[in-house]
């Protein structure tokens, strides 16, 4: 099985209507879809998920934010996938992401930031764990 990564169109860029292009672009990308679905993040599952973020000053709007509208989460998988899928998002603040690169183009905030991207091997298998089980992955 090839490296994979979890990502998650957050709730700025589905109300906005972005989730076509987004995943237009990620394919585009060579990124292949294994798993997806669009739903919405209680407070409680937004402040599991970003568990690690707790202690951070922008906890609590982070939660308020990522439970307010639906999202996408998607295990996508590719070589390198970790590492080229956050070259393909960009900065966290997109005032800082690259030209090209989804936060650039989608998002509106450091916190409203279009998209998600796991930042390790390891965490993107706690992170796909988290929204799929392995009944959910299509080869
Ligand atoms: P993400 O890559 O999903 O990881 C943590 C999220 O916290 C980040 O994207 C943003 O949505 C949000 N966030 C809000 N403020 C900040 C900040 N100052 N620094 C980093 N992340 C932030």
């Amino acid at each position: 099985m090839k490296p994979y990564t979890l990502t998650i169109i957050k709730p700025d860029a589905v109300a906005a209507g972005h989730v076509g292009k987004i995943i237009d672009h990620i394919v585009s990308a060579g990124f292949k879809v294994r798993a997806m679905k669009l739903m919405r993040l209680t407070p409680e599952q937004a402040g599991m998920f970003y568990y690690i973020h707790r202690e951070r000053p922008f906890y609590n709007d982070l939660v308020r934010y990522m439970s307010s509208g639906p999202v996408v989460p998607m295990v996508l998988e590719k070589d390198n996938a970790v590492a080229d899928f956050r070259t393909l998002i960009g900065a966290t603040d997109p005032a800082k992401a690259a030209e090209g690169t989804i936060r650039k183009l989608y998002a509106q905030s450091i916190e409203a930031n279009a998209i998600h991207g796991s930042d390790s091997d390891d965490n993107a298998k706690l992170e796909a764990a988290f929204f799929f089980s392995a009944l959910e992955w299509v080869d």
